[in-house]
C-alpha cells in the first residue's frame, strides 16, 4: 500500500487556497517545535461566515496537504463549524495520514483556531 493516499498527494501537488488575504480579519500562525514547520492561516469573515481563507505553510508535504484540505473544509462555513474542525476530521478527509504524520494535521487545526481567536479579539 502506498504511504500516502491519492488525496494527500493531490493536495500536496496542487494545494488549494494558497496565499495571503491582505484584508483578512483573522490571522493565526503556529509552529511545530519538533520539526520547525510553520503554518499561517488568513480568514476573511463576514456575518459569522468564513467568506475566504488562505494559507502559507513552510513545512512537510503532509502539513501542506492538511492545510489545503482544512481550508476546503471551512470555506463558506459558519465560524462555529470552523471552530469544531479537528485534525482527525482533516486527516479523514484526506483518506488518512500515516500515524507518525498525524501531528502535521494538528498544525492545521491549531492555525485555524489561532486565526479564529485573533478574529474574536478584533471584535472586542
Ligand atoms: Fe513538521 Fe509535518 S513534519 S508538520
Amino acid at each position: 500500500m502506498a504511504l500516502y493516499s491519492e488525496k494527500v498527494m493531490d493536495h500536496f501537488r496542487n494545494p488549494r487556497n494558497v496565499g495571503v488575504i491582505e484584508d483578512a480579519n483573522g490571522v493565526g500562525e503556529v509552529g511545530n517545535l519538533k520539526c520547525g514547520d510553520i503554518m499561517k492561516m488568513y480568514l476573511k469573515i463576514e456575518n459569522d461566515v468564513i467568506e475566504d481563507v488562505k494559507f502559507e505553510t513552510f513545512g512537510c508535504g503532509s502539513a501542506i496537504a492538511s492545510s489545503s484540505m482544512a481550508t476546503e473544509l471551512i470555506k463558506g462555513q459558519p465560524v462555529k463549524k470552523a471552530r469544531e474542525l479537528t485534525n482527525k476530521a482533516v486527516a479523514e478527509a484526506l483518506d488518512g495520514l500515516p500515524d507518525y504524520k498525524m501531528h502535521c494535521s494538528v498544525l492545521a487545526e491549531e492555525a485555524i483556531e489561532a486565526a479564529l481567536d485573533d478574529y474574536d479579539k478584533r471584535q472586542k
